[in-house]
C-alpha cells in the first residue's frame, strides 16, 4: 500500500488549520516551497512550517523547488520539516552533495527529486545518501497539472535504482495524482504519492486519501 501526502499548495489558506485537521489521516505532509527562480511560481516558505509543526504531528515532507538550497535547507529543519527534497538541477554538484549531507548530519531524511526532463540515472552519484527520491510527473511549480504518462518509466527505473541499493529509499511521485494515476504509480513502483488538486477539490477529502492509499 503506498503512503498518500498531500499537498498544501491547493489548500484554503485562510483556512489552512480546518484544511490540515481535513486531511490528518494521511500518512506525510507535503509542502511545494516555490521562489519564484527556479519554478515560475511563489508559494510559502518557513512562517508556514514552523506554524504547521506546532499544529500536527503529521510528519512534514518538504520540497523545495528552489534555487542553490543549501543554504536553507538546515533552517526548514530547524522550523519542522522531517524530510528535506530539493532539486538535482537547483545547483551543481558539490554544493548537492553538501545539502544532502547537512540534512543527514541533522538526522532527518533526505531527498533529491528530478524534473520530468532529468533522468533518473543522474541522481545516481548521490543514491547511497537518499532517504527519498521524487519523481515529477507535472512540470513543477503548479497544482492542477495533468499527470504526464512519461513518468512511469522513471518510476520503473527509480524502483531499480532503489531496489538495487537495498537503502529503502522512498519513491516519491509529484503531479497530477488521482485515482486512475496513483494506481499506475504504484504498479512502476512509486511507494508515497503527492496529491494536491485532487485531495482538495474532494467532496469527502478522507475517503480520497482511502482510495489513492488503494485501502
Ligand atoms: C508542482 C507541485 C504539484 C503539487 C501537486 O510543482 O509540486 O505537483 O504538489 O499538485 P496536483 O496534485 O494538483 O497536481
Ligand atoms: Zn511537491
Amino acid at each position: 500500500m503506498v503512503k498518500v501526502a498531500p499537498s498544501i499548495l491547493s489548500a484554503d489558506f485562510v483556512r489552512l488549520g480546518e484544511d490540515i485537521r481535513s486531511i490528518e489521516s494521511a500518512d506525510l505532509l507535503h509542502f511545494d516551497v516555490m521562489d519564484g527562480v527556479f519554478v515560475p511560481n511563489l508559494s510559502f516558505g518557513l512562517p508556514v512550517i514552523k506554524c504547521v509543526r506546532a499544529f500536527t504531528d503529521l510528519p512534514l515532507d518538504v520540497h523545495l523547488m528552489i534555487t542553490r538550497p543549501l543554504g536553507l535547507v538546515e533552517k526548514f529543519i530547524d522550523k519542522g520539516a522531517d524530510i528535506v527534497t530539493f532539486h538535482l538541477e537547483a545547483d551543481d554538484p558539490d554544493r548537492i552533495l553538501e545539502a544532502l549531507r547537512r540534512v543527514k548530519a541533522r538526522g532527518k531524511k533526505a531527498g533529491l527529486s528530478v524534473k520530468p526532463a532529468t533522468p533518473v540515472a543522474a541522481v545516481e552519484p548521490y543514491a547511497e545518501l537518499l532517504d527519498n527520491l521524487l519523481i515529477m510527473s507535472v512540470e513543477p511549480g503548479f497544482g492542477g497539472q495533468s499527470f504526464m504518462p512519461e513518468a512511469l518509466g522513471k518510476i520503473e527505473e527509480a524502483r531499480r535504482l532503489v531496489d538495487r541499493l537495498g537503502t529503502g529509499c522512498e519513491v516519491e511521485v509529484d503531479g497530477g495524482i488521482n485515482r486512475r494515476t496513483a494506481r499506475l504509480c504504484e504498479d512502476a513502483g512509486a511507494t508515497v504519492l503527492v496529491a494536491g488538486s485532487d485531495v482538495f477539490k474532494a467532496p469527502d477529502r478522507a475517503e480520497e486519501i482511502r482510495n489513492l492509499r488503494g485501502n
